[in-house]
C-alpha cells in the first residue's frame, strides 16, 4: 500500500521549479537497511564516535541523571546505543517511541531479551507530534534520549517545535539526553556523505527506485548522480540527486522534465557549535546542564532538564 502522503509529497516535488521531498521518504526498509550499512562505512564517523563518547560519559552522566526514571527514547531503540544508557541509568521502564511499527516491534524483542526484566512501553506514533505517555507507566521522572543527530535531519525551526513537544510530552522534572553532530572541515565532513563505496549514493538513489515501483514511474535511476555539498550560510550537508542529462519520464501518468544539472533536494543534515545547540535548546523550553564531546570534536553529546513553565521577566 503506497502511503497517500507520499504521493503527495513526489507529485509536489515534480510539479516544483525548486525540486525538493521530505528527507523521510529515503528511510523505506530497503533504505533504513542502506542506512545501518551507511553507520558501519569507515567515512561516516558519526555513529561510532558517539557511541564511543556516550560509553565513555555514561557513569557521569548517570550520576547526574539518577536512577529509576522512565527512559523515552525518540526513535525505535538503537542496537548499541540503546543498551548503554539503560545499563547506566536503571530505569523503571523505557518507553520507545516509532513511526514504523515494525522496526518498533524487532527492536523491543531484542531489548526485552537483553533486559528480561524490564517494563517496556513501545508507542507506534509520529514523534513530531505531541506523544501521550501510557497509563500505566510508573509516576516517574522521566529521561528523554535522542540519539544520532537525527535532530540535524531537521531544519532550526522543526527542530525547535520537536524539541519543544518533547518538553510537553516529557512534563516537568524531566532530563533530555541530545546528539549533535559538529561543523568541522569539509575534508572529513564530505566524505562521510559521499563514501568511496558508493553507499551513500544508492540510498539517495533508492528513493527514485521507491518511486518507480510505488508510483508507477519510469524514472531513468541511471540518468542521475548522488551529489552532496555544504551549505556554509545554513552549516549543513545537502545531498541531492542530479541529472547527468535532459530526461523526461512519468509517474502515475503524468509527464515530466528534467534538465541536464537540475536537481533534487532530497535532505539535510544540519552541524552545530555547541553554543548553538545550547541555545537551540533553551529556545524550546530545555535548560542545558552538561556537554560532552569526542577529543576532536566531531560530535557532542548535551544533557539537559525541562525548564519550569513558571513567570519570567
Ligand atoms: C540519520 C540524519 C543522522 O545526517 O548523518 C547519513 C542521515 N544520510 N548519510 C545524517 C544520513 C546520509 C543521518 N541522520
Amino acid at each position: 500500500m503506497t502511503d497517500p502522503q507520499f504521493k503527495a509529497d513526489i507529485l509536489d516535488c515534480f510539479r516544483a521549479t525548486r525540486r525538493a521531498v521530505p528527507a523521510r521518504w529515503l528511510y523505506d526498509y530497503q533504505g533504513s537497511k542502506l542506512f545501518d550499512t551507511i553507520t558501519e562505512l569507515p567515512e561516516y564517523y558519526p555513529t561510532r564516535t558517539e557511541t564511543a563518547l556516550l560509553e565513555s560519559i555514561l557513569p557521569d552522566a548517570a550520576n547526574i541523571i539518577g536512577p529509576h526514571r522512565n527512559v523515552v527514547e525518540f526513535g525505535a531503540g538503537s542496537v548499541t546505543k540503546t543498551p548503554l544508557l539503560l545499563e547506566a541509568v536503571n530505569p523503571t521502564a523505557f518507553i520507545p517511541i516509532d513511526i514504523s511499527g515494525e522496526f518498533l516491534r524487532s527492536s523491543v524483542e531484542k531489548l526485552q531479551s537483553k533486559f528480561p526484566s524490564l517494563s517496556i512501553y513501545p508507542i507506534e506514533a509520529d514523534f513530531m507530534q505531541k506523544v501521550s505517555m501510557p497509563n500505566a507507566l510508573p509516576d516517574n521522572k522521566a529521561l528523554g534520549f535522542f540519539p544520532g543527530s537525527t535532530i540535524g535531519n531537521m531544519i532550526p525551526v522543526t527542530a525547535v517545535d520537536l524539541l519543544r513537544s518533547m518538553r510537553v510530552s516529557l512534563s516537568d522534572d524531566a532530563m533530555l539526553m541530545i546528539g549533535f553532530d559538529r561543523i568541522k572541515d569539509l575534508s572529513v565532513l564530505i566524505p562521510a556523505y559521499d563514501d568511496s563505496q558508493g553507499v551513500t549514493a544508492a540510498f539517495n538513489l533508492n528513493l527514485l527506485k521507491r518511486v518507480n515501483s510505488e508510483l508507477d514511474g519510469d524514472i531513468p535511476i541511471d540518468k542521475f548522480q548522488h551529489v552532496a555539498k555544504w551549505n556554509d550560510a545554513m552549516n549543513r550537508i545537502e545531498m541531492h540527486l542530479q541529472s547527468r542529462q535532459d530526461v523526461s519520464f512519468t509517474i502515475l501518468g503524468e509527464d515530466f522534465t528534467m534538465q541536464e544539472g537540475e536537481t533534487i533536494h532530497t535532505e539535510n543534515s544540519h552541524k552545530y557549535h555547541v553554543a548553538e545547540a545550547q541555545t537551540l535548546l533553551r529556545a524550546a523550553g530545555w535548560v542545558p546542564v552538561q556537554h560532552w564531546s569526542d577529543e576532536d570534536d566531531y560530535f557532542s553529546i548535551l544533557l539537559a532538564e525541562a525548564q519550569p513553565f513558571a513567570k519570567a521577566p
